[in-house]
């Protein structure tokens, strides 16, 4: 199976640079399941129940979040109604929406879609490992399920990195979100799962994480409430991790960063090339 993911979207830079290209990477990549998390893709701050929407029209499968899943008030009571939604698994009991998806393809194969998300320098939290192993002990990878990727929405790399392990041979992918910036360790773990510590944002890098600089700067100089920090507008870097994984074991065969457009070092999946939107001269020199 070919399955991408693309990491946070930010703000409308990151929203319509996805929207835009995720219908001929899913031609181009002969993608047959995509995820995307969008918790910062209205404005920066969650997402709204019509965002979700084009997003699923323009070919994602299903969506993560993490913990500015509430930010659009409106997904409070939304989110109970949309099955391909994903928040934290290891919210505490009681939270609207599911920790977990279970989606099925046209073809009648299964792709279960979880977040966990990290305590390390974020709110306090049930223990991600124990909710993993909670809803994996209902899957068995390969025979009951043919992928399952696992959204990691963290803060330390360490913590990232010993839930891929824990999990190495389990799930066919493990990849982190929430740093909004991508790392360069993709790999598929001795077990056969596919990992990469961060997946980095959709958004412009001409920022502070997503950002708008100025307002992000002077929330580090100076102890006054400042103006509301809103998106960067540039051009998006569409980040994200392709994993090709074996239908009959669920482990991943190969893992690809995907890095897209904006300013960053182009990274693409191999056969990607030819996709119309950014062919060629489009595409930015390194370094720019
Ligand atoms: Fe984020
Ligand atoms: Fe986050």
């Amino acid at each position: 199976m070919r399955i991408l993911f693309l990491g946070d979207i930010v703000g409308r830079s990151g929203r319509s640079a996805a929207l835009d290209a995720l219908p001929g990477l899913r031609r181009d990549l002969k993608l047959d399941f995509v995820v995307v998390n969008g918790e910062n893709a209205a404005h920066g701050f969650g997402i709204t129940p019509k965002i979700c929407t084009d997003f699923y029209e323009a070919g994602a499968d299903a969506l993560t979040t993490g913990n500015h899943v509430w930010d659009q008030r409106e997904l409070i009571s939304y989110i109970d109604g949309d099955a391909r939604l994903v928040r934290p698994a290891n919210f505490p009991k009681g939270t609207p929406g599911r920790g977990a998806a279970e989606i099925s393809l046209p073809d009648g194969r299964k792709v279960l879609v979880v977040q966990v998300m990290g305590r390390l320098f974020l709110e306090p939290l049930d223990d991600p490992f124990q909710a993993l192993e909670d809803i994996l002990s209902r899957y068995r990878l390969g025979a009951t399920i043919a992928a399952i990727v696992v959204d990691v929405h963290a803060e330390a790399t360490s913590e990232k990195m010993a839930l891929g392990h824990a999990f190495d041979g389990r799930v066919s992918l493990v990849v982190g979100s929430h740093s909004h910036v991508p790392t360069a360790d993709a790999q598929v773990l001795p077990g056969g799962t596919a990992y990469l510590t961060d997946a980095g944002m959709c958004g412009d890098y001409d920022s502070v994480i997503g950002m708008g600089k100025d307002v992000a700067i002077s929330r580090f100089t100076r102890r006054v409430p400042g103006d509301r920090l809103t998106p960067a507008d540039g051009e998006a870097t569409l980040c994200g991790v392709f994993v090709e994984t074996d239908d009959r074991s669920g482990r991943a065969l190969s893992v690809a960063p995907l890095r897209i457009g904006g300013r960053l070092r182009q990274a693409f999946p191999e056969g990607w090339r030819n996709t119309k939107a950014f062919r060629g001269d489009s595409v930015p020199p390194y370094p720019p």
